[in-house]
């Protein structure tokens, strides 16, 4: 069977279950393409990485990164986990306020936050914005007068450390959109402006050196060089950090290759390079802060479909095509990343053909694995794909103007609807008849 399936997801019908949830049962109720979440997987995760730091007396927080899987009962589970969360949009903002997230946990990112954007963050007292850059750093300050406020902030800076991962998305290497730039001096001179400022109050520093990275290093080399900005920092302005935030990037298993350290092992390293580094200075240990988006929500979610067409040419591999595809799950053609996906009703059915499983989006790079191995499949056979749980929804759009699908959360046995699949109503709502003149 599938290494990403355990013996106990597979019911007496033989069916794959997600939270104890008959798959086919959920396809049949709520129609496919359906989204499941398992939602103590995802209470399983926070409380994993949660419990290294409190094994180890570290303060912290885990700061659930919501960009990889936003809506307000998702944020209801991380508020009730003891979780913190990053926003990084108004709109990520607003779910979250909806959904009653307590505002002094949530980090507000973004590398071009409009004054609007700003002026919610002040208005509904988040907890801290991330710096990002100048024009932002006038910006909040200009809106900090206007609105007679103060509010915490964190400096995002560019590590200058290349994660080893896949380059679409890598964001901590010299040459990147985001943050304070270290060797020209760019982070020293943002400080700067921070502390001259007594509507803010510096929190500390961060830093995110990219996605799916299976590797300690990176995070060695960013605990490392936060420390060593901070000393710095210490040295030249006798300012000491209160919070070093590593960001996320924590890799988790989509494919039989991908070989992902456990959670303890990338926090217990983290505290680890940290607490050495801290040790060499004369700083007081900070607190740490992570963000994971992928590893919380990635291996919880599934995507289920409904077979349909299939085209098969002599010599080739067979187009196997369900009722989703790229406007569900864009990331196989954004960036050819792979999943695996098994038959809901027989998981254990031995694998008899390679197929490509195509989406029905008028694109021929909609393809949503290239190489499945697959039972023989029939129109109306239900396939669950697998780990999805990550920037799959998030991502989501309406291209062909197909509704997006349902978001189902199952655990202990009970499903429920917590997003409703978008109505052809819904696609039309915000359109406007043009008056011809
Ligand atoms: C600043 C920041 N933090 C955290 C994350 C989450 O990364 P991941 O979902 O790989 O853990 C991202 C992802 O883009 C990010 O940009």
């Amino acid at each position: 069977m599938n290494e990403q399936l355990t013996e106990q997801q597979i019911n007496a019908a033989g069916h794959l279950t997600i939270g104890g949830c008959d798959a086919i049962e959920l396809a049949h109720k709520y129609g496919t393409p359906l989204v499941v979440y398992d939602v103590s997987r995802i209470r399983d995760q926070i409380r994993r990485f949660k419990k290294v730091f409190e094994a180890n007396q570290v303060d912290y927080a885990v700061s659930y990164a919501s960009k990889a899987f936003a809506a307000i009962a998702m944020y209801q589970v991380a508020a009730a986990a003891g979780a913190h969360i990053d926003v990084v949009s108004g709109g990520e903002l607003y779910t979250a306020i909806k959904a009653g997230f307590p505002m002094d946990r949530v980090s507000f990112h973004g590398n071009n936050k409009s004054a609007d954007e700003l002026a919610m963050a002040i208005h509904h007292h988040v907890g801290v914005i991330m710096l990002d850059n100048f024009h932002e750093t006038d910006l909040l300050s200009q809106l900090l007068e206007e609105n007679d406020a103060k509010i915490k902030v964190m400096l995002r800076i560019t590590p200058g450390i290349a994660a080893h991962t896949n380059k679409y998305i890598q964001t901590g290497q010299v040459d990147s959109k985001f943050g304070f730039d270290l060797a020209s001096g760019q982070a020293d001179e943002a400080l700067e402006k921070v502390l001259a400022n007594p509507r803010m109050e510096m929190l500390g520093l961060h830093a995110h050196i990219g996605s799916q990275i299976f590797e300690l290093a990176g995070f060695e080399g960013v605990a490392d060089k936060l420390v060593e900005v901070a000393s710095h920092w210490q040295a030249k302005y006798g300012y000491q950090a209160r919070v070093i935030n590593v960001g996320g990037g924590f890799g988790i298993r989509y494919v039989s290759v991908d070989h992902p350290l456990m959670p303890e092992e990338f926090v217990d390293a983290i505290i680890k390079a940290i607490k050495t580094a801290v040790a060499k200075t004369n700083l007081d240990l900070p607190a740490i802060w992570i963000e994971p988006g992928r590893s919380i929500v990635g291996p919880a979610g599934y995507n289920l479909y409904t077979v349909g067409s299939r085209k098969d040419v002599p010599g080739l591999k067979p187009y196997v095509t369900v009722d989703g595809g790229m406007g569900d799950n864009i990331r196989p053609a954004l960036y050819q990343a792979e999943y695996e996906t098994v038959l809901a009703s027989n998981p254990h059915a031995p694998i008899e053909e390679h197929v490509r499983l195509a989406g029905k989006y008028c694109e021929s790079g909609d393809i949503l694995s290239q190489d499945q191995g697959l039972p023989a499949t029939k129109p109306g056979d239900v396939l669950a794909m697998l780990d999805t749980g990550a920037y799959g929804y998030a991502m989501a759009s309406n291209y062909n103007r197909n509704p997006r699908p349902a978001v189902v959360f199952a655990e202990n046995g009970h499903d429920q609807l917590v997003i409703e699949r978008e109505s052809y109503a819904d696609l039309v709502h915000l359109d406007r008849p043009y008056e011809q003149q």
